[in-house]
């Protein structure tokens, strides 16, 4: 058996518009890199194969796809130099070989929702053997993109580059959004006869419909929603998609019944779990990876690290930060709080300003505070460091690595002793 579905992903390019170091489909986007996103979307076809075109940082790319998706058969292709996106598309053509179908992505389109990719697939099956099936979208604003033209009844002919429009062509407002899905046979066929006679004196993969038509192949478009169809090219289109990306993922929690108050200062990456009923407050931070339960009150101002787990009914409040910290149920830490590689217990209390001191220069260590304890504000905990059930600090005190605390106990002063029992008189 062949292979049926081959999902090709484009992403060798500098992005040159970036003025970044950094590989373009490397830049963060809610928790992930852009390509993170786009191999979600390769992912829910649940191809036979993913081939990544790599080639500027393409070690870095490569070893991020692999941490990905170690599951799936990745191969990878190095583009070097890179002369295009139908340039891209030959230096594949090896992994292509018996490829029923192969979809295009390139790797700076984030929005593209799953659902739209399996129905460009299913166009493409019905448009049978030879098809191309591809994506269009409206724009007030086509600048940059290509434009896709139409003959007299409104059939496809043609994709041309905004470089090489006509005057007249470049006020149309249809434009290419890059996704495309192939017949393999016929994109084999296709790919030697590109040619890099255009402006850029690339080869572009957006020759390959016309080529189609003109060879009395059907070419079927599938309209796409803007938003979706959005590309990174620049700083500021990485701020637009990050804002509409941020409020797809608020809007699901709030389906899910937590209150976010103001998603306009609300910040929660992808892959962070939050029990219905949690209110979430103004000008937070939340980063993949959180587990947040019901009933809790996260904000304002608060950051939410990686490894912070809320029981049901825990509270963090402003200029509080959680890293790799776990509260129980109930537990408060309302004010100025840094909680660093902790483990706290429920019913507890944490007063404004408490830090958990956890690095000593060299490692981190670990801070557990047990149930019902109350750590007085501007408490200092010297890490490792234990503060057990019922236990209680006093204000400012700062608890080092010497101190033993036993549960129930009180300690108070710096460094931190245990306070006698009084003797009734006050005194002690
Ligand atoms: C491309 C399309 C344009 C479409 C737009 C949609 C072409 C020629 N043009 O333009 O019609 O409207 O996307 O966003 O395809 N890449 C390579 N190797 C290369 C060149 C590019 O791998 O030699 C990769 C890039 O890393 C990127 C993707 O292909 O992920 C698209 O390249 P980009 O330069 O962003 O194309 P656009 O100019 O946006
Ligand atoms: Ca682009």
């Amino acid at each position: 058996m062949g292979t049926q579905t081959t999902v090709v992903i484009l992403a060798a390019g500098k992005g040159t518009r970036m003025k970044s170091t950094r590989p373009k489909v490397l830049s963060p986007l809610c928790g992930k890199s852009l390509l993170g996103w786009v191999l979600g979307q390769a992912d829910s076809l649940d191809p036979d194969r993913i081939v990544l075109v790599i080639g500027h940082g393409g070690e870095t790319v490569e070893a991020e796809a692999r941490a990905l998706l170690p599951d799936r058969d990745l191969r990878f292709v190095v583009q070097e130099p890179q002369l295009g996106t139908g340039h891209a598309v030959q230096m594949a053509a090896g992994e292509l070989e018996g490829s029923e179908r192969v979809v295009v992505l390139y790797g700076d389109m984030a929005l593209l929702r799953p659902e739209s990719l399996e129905g460009l697939v299913a166009e493409q099956t019905r448009a049978g053997a030879g098809s191309i099936a591809m994506m269009t979208a409206c724009s007030p604003d086509p600048m940059g993109y290509g434009r896709v033209l139409r003959g007299a009844e409104g059939e496809f002919s043609a994709i041309v580059e905004e470089r090489d429009c006509t005057d007249e062509q470049r006020l149309v407002d249809e434009v290419n959004t890059g996704v495309y899905c192939f017949d393999g046979e016929a994109l084999r066929a296709d790919l030697p006869r590109l040619s890099s006679d255009n402006a850029q004196s690339e080869y572009y993969i957006t020759d390959l419909p016309g080529m189609a038509v003109e060879a009395g192949r059907s070419v079927v478009t599938v309209d796409l929603e803007l938003e979706e169809a959005l590309g990174v090219n620049t700083l500021s289109q990485l701020a637009e998609v990050r804002w509409a990306m941020q409020m797809r993922i608020l809007e699901e929690h709030m389906d899910a019944g937590v209150v976010i108050e103001d998603p306009a200062s609300t910040y929660i990456d992808a892959g962070v779990s939050i029990g219905a009923g949690t209110h979430i407050l103004p000008c937070t931070v939340i980063r993949s990876g959180v587990v947040i339960g019901t009933d809790c009150e996260v904000g304002p101002f608060s950051h939410l690290r990686v490894g912070t787990r809320l029981a049901p009914g825990a509270e963090v409040g402003n200029f509080t930060e959680c890293k790799n910290a776990s509260l129980g149920a109930g537990t408060k830490a309302k004010h100025l709080s840094y909680l660093g590689d902790a483990e706290v217990g429920a019913g507890t209390n944490i007063g404004a300003g408490t830090i958990f001191a956890n690095y000593d220069g060299q490692a981190k260590h670990v801070t557990r505070v047990g149930d019902g304890a109350f750590v007085g504000s501007g408490t200092t905990i010297v890490a490792p460091n234990e503060v057990p059930d019922g236990a209680t600090t006093g204000a400012g005190a700062v608890l080092t690595r010497e101190s033993a605390m036993g549960p129930g106990e009180v300690w108070v002063g710096v460094p931190a002793r245990k306070m006698r029992p009084t003797d009734g008189t006050g005194a002690n």
